[in-house]
């Protein structure tokens, strides 16, 4: 776990977290393994990791074998079981690849020490999005990359209907499928700098950078964001 000391309420959200994805990790390869879950979309997305890479959250591991070879990889998970699940995978990539147990909202790592940062179906299952995107933001270096696939609440009217209907019950094991996670990221302070469609407007390949701040701006004007959404959605 993160070395980082988090209130009582937290830890005991942590718990909560924990424990659902403990007793879902039991059967996500069944559920969620198959190649259907977009496998070329993430690939083609993944293509871009570069240098040190955070994986935010890892699960069983599935998306390892799509990680271009040679990078140091460090990936997280709020669940042992999941992450124990995910070590074979991890020790057939080659190259040196981390597992760690640690709350995506509480990383326990420096100030810009990583040069991207990943995730994959993680927004719509950690409690705080904005927190964990705002910790993403902090660990990772100006001009690093944020590569997320993620699904979303639809813009339209009856699929978003829809989504919203299904989240009232997805919520009990974890899962919210209606989050507008695209805001979520700008809000965080990332600038988007592409928004791919991998199915409808609803799975999202998404990539956005944190800028280098100009010379001549203070750290408090840096951290400022969000700075308005200026993508357009490329759909397949
Ligand atoms: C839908 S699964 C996605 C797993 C993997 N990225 C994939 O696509 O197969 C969501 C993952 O988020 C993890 N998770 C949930 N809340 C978390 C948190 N606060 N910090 C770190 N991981 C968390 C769960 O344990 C689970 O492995």
């Amino acid at each position: 776990m993160s070395s980082v000391t988090p209130s009582g309420r937290r830890v005991s959200v942590r718990r909560t977290v924990s424990k659902i994805w403990d007793l879902r990790a039991l059967l996500y390869d069944v559920c969620e393994g198959s190649d259907l879950r977009r496998g070329p979309a993430k690939a083609e997305l993944f293509r871009h990791m570069r240098g040190r890479a955070l994986f935010v959250a890892v699960g069983t591991g599935l998306d390892i074998k799509r990680f271009p070879p040679g990078l140091e990889i460090v990936g997280i998970d709020i669940s042992e079981t999941m992450l124990r699940r995910a070590e074979p995978r991890a020790h057939q990539y080659p190259g040196p690849l981390k597992l760690l147990q640690m709350d995506a909202a509480h990383l326990g790592f420096a100030d810009a020490s990583f040069d991207t940062a990943v995730t994959s179906c993680t927004m719509c299952s950690v409690p705080d999005p904005v927190r964990t995107l705002r910790e993403l933001y902090r660990v990772l270096r100006p001009g690093g990359s944020l590569l997320m696939f993620e699904h979303v609440r639809s813009r339209n009217p009856v699929f978003g209907l829809a989504l919203d209907l299904m989240t009232l019950w997805t919520r009990l094991s974890g899962t919210e499928m209606n989050r507008d996670t695209v805001q979520n990221v700008v809000a965080a302070g990332f600038r988007i700098v592409s928004i791919e469609s991998a199915y409808l407007d609803i799975v999202l390949a998404i990539r956005g950078t944190k800028d280098a701040p100009p010379k001549n701006h203070t750290r408090r004007e840096a951290q400022r964001g969000p700075r308005g959404l200026t993508h357009t959605l490329t759909v397949r």
